[in-house]
């Protein structure tokens, strides 16, 4: 058995994605296409993955980033799969080992299904095993043409007949090549269809005329080698990873009210007996705990959520960490780098971001908090506002532990409020307040007694 090899086609425009976007650049559940492609052939550890880039090339490449033995390839223009594989030639120094070819618009094809095409691929005498399945609804897809079971080619499409339209059974858009006749039989692959492309699955009249085997695996599950050529069909596709996620997550005791309208992504893991109410969105590389309970229309994004937290309607948290026993919204907005401490109360309309709340504190009305250290057992009135902005940079707010902040207070930062401390209700406050003080910097109110009733004298 030779070095395994991985080439992914993901030259091509997606012509019938209508999208300025490169069709491998849409995602699924947050993950491009692309990247997703790239995670699933890791299972066959590559000696060298090379993808095949075109439309859009600097893009692609800036989202797939730098990856150890990862390489690319032009195809510039785009005249078929056969050409986008020939690009990879020169890629291969010596052509000994195999080659597996990857569509960039198959995303949802599992680690396992590709290492058993590849051993079943190793086990047998074949220059190229073609992932085929078998579809009720096998429109779009070239057709497997068989001669007394065995194959013989595939139609596309666009060049089928209407009895060969007919067939179920359909090229995946995934291969295993051995190396060594390989570039020698894509030099060879004449033009075909309306669009004159040249066709990587015409290798196999060509290899069969020259004595080569050309044999099929099939792939037991034909929703993983689902193709996406539109938008139509990218919105099917990220409904079932939706509904695989949700019933990974329903399968290790989470309770979803109602799996159709939550939005999982894939690295997102959430405890057993958390609660996710319709219309919540989990996003990015989110935790979240157990017994949690996250009510209607909350998103998380990239954020940690210990056990025992109440999300409810309508929060955004972003970038953020909230410890246990927390109880947040509706309607909070916590924006990256904020971090609540075990048992915190943050309520509605309250927006906090690079801000520390220690354990038992509470903004429970009318906030804006940023960046601010709040410690332990703080009560930050309705209306507080950390003017943490002058116009030109950042400053801090820091408030040690027992802190009482009184309604409708500005803080000018920096600044700081000592240990116990206390500020009323209504004050701006612009120097430090020492530890067990109270501040207050109000206008002194005017009682003018009986002045209605004058002034209603004066008007008669
Ligand atoms: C292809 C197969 C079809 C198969 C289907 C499975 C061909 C001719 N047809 O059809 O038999 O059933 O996949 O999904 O191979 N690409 C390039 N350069 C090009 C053209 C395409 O890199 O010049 C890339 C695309 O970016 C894409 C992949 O190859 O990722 C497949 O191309 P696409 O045009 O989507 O082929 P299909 O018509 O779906
Ligand atoms: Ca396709």
């Amino acid at each position: 058995m030779g070095a395994r090899n991985v080439v992914v086609l993901a030259a091509g425009k997606g012509t019938r994605m209508r999208s300025r976007r490169p069709k491998v650049l849409h995602r699924i559940a947050g993950r491009s296409l692309i990247e997703r492609v790239l995670s699933s052939s890791a299972a066959i550890e590559p000696r060298m993955t090379t993808v095949v880039l075109g439309h859009m090339a600097e893009e692609i490449k800036q989202t797939v980033g730098a990856r150890p033995s990862l390489t690319f390839a032009l195809q510039e223009p785009q005249l078929g799969t056969a050409h986008a594989l020939q690009q990879t030639d020169s890629h291969f120094a010596d052509k000994t080992g195999s080659v597996v070819v990857l569509s960039g618009d198959v995303p949802r094809l599992r680690p396992a299904t590709l290492l058993s095409l590849v051993e079943h691929h190793e086990q047998t005498a074949a220059a190229c095993t073609m992932l085929t399945t078998t579809l009720d609804r096998p429109y779009g897809y070239g057709r497997v043409i068989r001669s007394q079971g065995e194959l013989v080619g595939v139609v596309e499409e666009a060049d089928a007949t209407a009895e060969q339209r007919k067939i179920r059974e359909i090229n995946g858009g995934i291969y295993v090549f051995e190396l060594e006749p390989l570039f020698k039989a894509l030099a060879q692959i004449p033009e075909a269809g309306p669009k004159h492309e040249r066709y990587l699955p015409a290798i196999i009249p060509l290899y069969r005329q020259q004595g080569l085997i050309a044999t099929t695996f099939p792939a037991t599950d034909s929703d993983e080698i689902r193709g996406i050529n539109s938008q139509t069909e990218l919105a099917e596709v990220s409904g079932m990873v939706r509904r695989a996620k949700n019933e990974e997550l329903m399968g290790s005791g989470v309770t979803i009210e109602n799996p159709a309208t939550t939005y999982v992504d894939d690295d997102v893991r959430v405890g057993a007996d958390t609660v996710i109410h319709p219309g919540v969105m989990l996003e990015g590389q989110t935790t979240v705990g157990e017994r949690c309970e996250l009510h209607s229309g909350v998103r998380v994004v990239d954020s940690a959520i210990g056990d025992d937290v109440t999300i409810r309607n309508h929060c955004i948290v972003t970038e953020s960490s909230l410890g246990s026993g927390t109880v947040i919204g509706p309607f909070a907005h916590l924006r990256p780098g904020s971090k609540l401490e075990t048992n915190t109360r943050v309520g509605n309309f309250v927006e906090l971001k690079k801000t520390t709340l220690g354990e038992g504190s509470k903004a429970n009305h009318l906030s804006y908090l940023g960046d601010a250290t709040v410690g332990r057992n703080v009560n930050i009135g309705a209306g507080t506002i950390t003017c943490n902005y002058d116009g030109r940079e950042k400053h801090e707010t820091c408030l040690e532990d027992g802190v009482f902040i009184g309604s409708g207070s500005q803080l000018v930062a920096p600044i700081t409020v000592g240990r116990d401390g206390y500020v009323a209700a209504g004050s701006c406050i612009t120097e430090d307040v020492p530890a067990d003080a109270l501040a207050i910097t109000r206008g002194r109110q005017t009682t003018k007694t009986g002045w209605v009733v004058g002034r209603k004298g004066d008007g008669e």
